[in-house]
């Protein structure tokens, strides 16, 4: 129920500022996305001063599970504060939403980690390695980029003393309406290499590509006793496929439910490939 009612609030400010004829602001990101607890972000829903922290991580990256404990305190201090909001983002292809859901639940994260199941996130802020931190400030412009501090000199070495907390800092000044000073700093950590999402070997699958856009777009009208047909599972989905990615949806306030361009792209290399359903440790359906 809660992700309907965060759903029909995102779009209504989608429309406010994404609609027909509106330039984006420069840094819109016009999707949601579910954390690892199964609770969805609209990403484009900034409320007046709101700062948005998007630090990308990797399970299997020693460096960026190090810098756990001080995401926690600092997402504790934010809280307190009420200056930004922190999120983790995983966009790792190899790593299913189980398998996250596991690891950060081990490591006692405490801050929400978004799933970035088809690389949005990633493919708008292109993260050279995790971690690494994006501040975005209140009018969608991005703030800061980099290290969290300058812990790590290279790979491998290590400083005695942290002498620069870049992050936290970077929050300071915007706190205080002043530029981040550096805006930008090297990460040190695991360089991010993912196959390229226009590649063949790029799998789209059902579960973790198409369920979550038509979890958040759709699923309001489209589901099991709506008011639109059902797609609210692979079978539906399948049934539908041609349908839902060559027509334009016939609804009623479907205008603010419209997917995204790359969204559309998803829908369409997915019913070119035969609509694989994929792995369901990716399903957002049973997310906890
Ligand atoms: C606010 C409700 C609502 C939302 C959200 C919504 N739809 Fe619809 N949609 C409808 C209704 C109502 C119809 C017409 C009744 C029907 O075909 O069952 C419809 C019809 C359609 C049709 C048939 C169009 C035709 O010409 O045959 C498609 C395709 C479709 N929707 C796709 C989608 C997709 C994909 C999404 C999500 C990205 C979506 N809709 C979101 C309500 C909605």
């Amino acid at each position: 129920m809660r992700i309907f009612v965060l759903v029909a609030w995102c779009c209504t400010w989608g429309l406010a500022t994404g609609g027909e004829g509106l330039a984006p602001p420069e840094k819109s990101l016009p999707f949601s996305l579910m954390d690892l607890d199964g609770k969805v972000h609209p990403l484009d829903c900034q409320g007046p001063g709101e700062i948005r922290v998007f630090v990308f991580l990797a399970t299997e990256c020693p460096i960026a599970n190090g810098n756990i404990p001080t995401l926690n305190q600092l997402h504790r201090e934010l809280g307190r504060t009420g200056t930004a909001k922190l999120f983790g983002v995983v966009s790792d292809p190899f790593t299913t939403r189980d398998e996250a859901a596991r690891h950060y639940r081990d490591y006692q994260t405490r801050f929400p980690i978004l799933f970035d199941s088809s690389r949005q996130l990633c493919e708008r802020f292109q993260p050279s390695h995790v971690p690494e931190a994006f501040v975005v400030d209140a009018t969608g412009r991005l703030a800061y980029r980099g290290a969290i501090d300058n812990a790590w000199e290279a790979v491998g070495k290590r400083r005695q003393v942290v002498t620069r907390h870049y992050l936290a800092e970077a929050l300071e000044r915007l706190r205080a309406n002043q530029t981040p000073n550096p805006a930008r700093t090297q990460p040190v950590g695991c360089p991010v290499e993912y196959p390229p999402l226009d590649r063949p070997e790029r799998a789209v699958t059902y579960h973790r590509d198409i369920a979550p856009v038509l979890l958040f777009r759709c699923a309001e009208c489209h589901r099991e006793k709506g008011t639109a047909f059902d797609l609210s599972g692979l079978e539906q989905a399948k049934l539908q496929g041609k349908r839902i990615a060559t027509t334009p949806c016939k609804g009623p306030t479907a205008a603010t439910r419209q997917c995204t361009p790359f969204e559309k792209s998803l829908l369409q290399v997915w019913l070119d490939r035969g609509m694989p359903p994929g792995d369901t440790a990716d399903s957002p359906g049973k997310a906890r």
